[in-house]
């Protein structure tokens, strides 16, 4: 929200309505919550359409006025463009992030012998934000459509094919991180494809990164007994294609 410049007061409904917009990836969503997903979309783009209009008319520093000014070629984005790519960003960079913090967080508590050694070693900081995206991958699916025919192992895949690939089912074959069912924060060369690759590789990776590799420091230090809370079950998102949490509950 601040990246874009939106107003500091509408930060609530913002992340309301951008929750909101998350919910067009659960198929099994219940009749209020597509009443919430229809309502959040439609309320959303007509705000981000009058930040944009404000933005043409009186610019300021921040993305939206970027996207509003960006040419190329004697070409520009319309209003509908750039509503439509915040609301990529928003999808894309919210659900994310947050899976990845509390997947920190739960992998770290349920391995104490871990968590010590984060706590006591900042360098290995960088290198248990991949571990942790190693064993639970936000996004858990990739998608690509063949462009020619090719044979994978055993399978032979057809040109225009879509393939659906597992991340959780990459991440743990031992043949790209041996002993892959242990959470291992000093694990030598981390193989994952966390934030996909090639053309579409993940455009907010180097920032998915940051937030988490700024929080959970900080987060342990400033509650250092945190512990997951006595009696309360783990649950996990139902949303295919991601995975998360719904419920974490903690005590500290
Ligand atoms: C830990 C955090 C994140 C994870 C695990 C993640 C994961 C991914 C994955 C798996 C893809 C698909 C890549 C592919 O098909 O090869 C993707 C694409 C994308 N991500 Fe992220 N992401 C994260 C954070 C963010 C953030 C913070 C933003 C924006 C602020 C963002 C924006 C995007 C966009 C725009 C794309 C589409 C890129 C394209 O198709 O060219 N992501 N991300």
């Amino acid at each position: 929200a601040e990246l874009l410049g939106i107003n500091p007061d509408d930060r609530k409904d913002f992340r309301r309505w951008s929750l909101g917009c998350m919910l067009a990836l659960n198929p099994f969503r219940t009749p209020e919550q597509t009443a919430l997903y229809e309502e959040s979309t439609t309320v959303l783009a007509a705000y981000l359409a009058r930040e944009v209009d404000i933005r043409r008319s009186k610019p300021s520093d921040d993305l939206i006025t970027r996207l509003a000014q960006a040419e190329e070629e004697g070409d520009s984005l319309t209003t509908q463009d750039i509503v439509l790519l915040i609301r990529l960003l928003l999808i894309a960079g919210n659900s994310t992030t947050t899976d990845m913090l509390t997947a920190g967080v739960a992998q770290l508590l349920k391995n104490p012998d871990q968590l010590a050694k984060f706590r006591a070693r900042p360098d290995l900081h960088d290198n248990a934000m991949d571990e942790i995206l190693r064993v639970e991958p936000p996004v858990s699916q990739v998608l690509r459509s063949a462009h020619e025919d090719m044979q994978v192992h055993d399978k032979q895949i057809k040109k225009g094919d879509t393939i659906h690939m597992s991340l959780f089912g990459v991440h743990f074959d031992p043949e790209m991180n041996p002993d892959p069912l242990s959470f291992d924060i000093e694990r030598k060369n981390v193989q994952h494809f966390a934030f996909g690759g090639g053309a579409h590789y993940c455009l907010g990776a180097g920032l998915g990164k940051a937030q988490a590799k700024i929080a959970l420091p900080m987060l342990f230090n400033r509650f250092p007994d945190l512990a997951f809370a006595p009696g309360r079950e783990v649950k996990h998102k139902v949303a295919p294609a991601f995975n998360g949490y719904s419920e974490l509950w903690l005590v500290k």
